[in-house]
């Protein structure tokens, strides 16, 4: 059955290594009938969490002027939802921790969003695989709150410039995640 998709990227680089594990899932997920949403969080101007808890008060997900408000429906509407990212200082890119902070509002809110899938992917630098732990816990923790379930996490060390991805199975481990939906 085809399935609502959102994809959240969270790294600057248009042709860089998470982006291109995400394009190859989206191809892959296109393939097999999903429709898919997609938003470049660093091209987006969505700013921290400010905690004002006046959330969906005036009938959007943030009461600023935020693009997370483009985003918040789409996530609410989806039955999956999937973060990439490269690590940034052993944590995931403040691009797209701003938005994952917004989820907050989907809470505050009580918004009905419990029982949707969504999966990581993410990349890194250094060979230790240890260093993706900074994006992996947080997105363990946060799917176990918000109630979802994890189809999959493809974690690549090892990828520094542009390309290097190619060097790795990561766009086919990215493109092997569309079988799990
Ligand atoms: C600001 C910044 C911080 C980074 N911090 C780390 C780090 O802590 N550990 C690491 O292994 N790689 C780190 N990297 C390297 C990136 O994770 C790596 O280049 C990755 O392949 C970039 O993915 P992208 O092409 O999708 O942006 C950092 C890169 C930048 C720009």
């Amino acid at each position: 059955m085809a399935k609502k998709i959102v994809v959240l990227t969270g790294s600057p680089r248009k042709k860089g290594n998470s982006i291109a594990m995400t394009e190859a899932f989206i191809a892959a997920a296109q393939k097999k009938g999903h429709q898919i949403t997609r938003f470049d969080t660093a091209q987006m101007q969505i700013n921290g969490c400010r905690a004002c808890d006046t959330c969906f008060s005036q009938g959007k997900a943030c009461s600023f002027d935020d693009d997370f408000n483009k985003i918040a429906p789409e996530i609410e509407a989806a039955d999956v939802v999937v973060f990439t990212m490269p690590v940034y200082w052993y944590t995931m890119p403040a691009q797209i921790k701003a938005p994952i902070d917004k989820l907050y509002s989907l809470v505050v809110g009580q918004r009905d969003i419990a029982g949707k899938q969504c999966a990581l992917i993410a990349c890194c630098e250094e060979d230790d695989m240890s260093v993706l732990d900074g994006v992996l816990m947080p997105y363990q923790k946060s799917i176990a709150l918000l109630k979802w379930t994890s189809i999959g996490e493809v974690l690549i060390p090892g990828v520094l410039a542009v390309g290097d991805i190619d060097k790795t199975d990561g766009c086919q481990q990215a493109a092997a995640l569309a079988d799990r939906i």
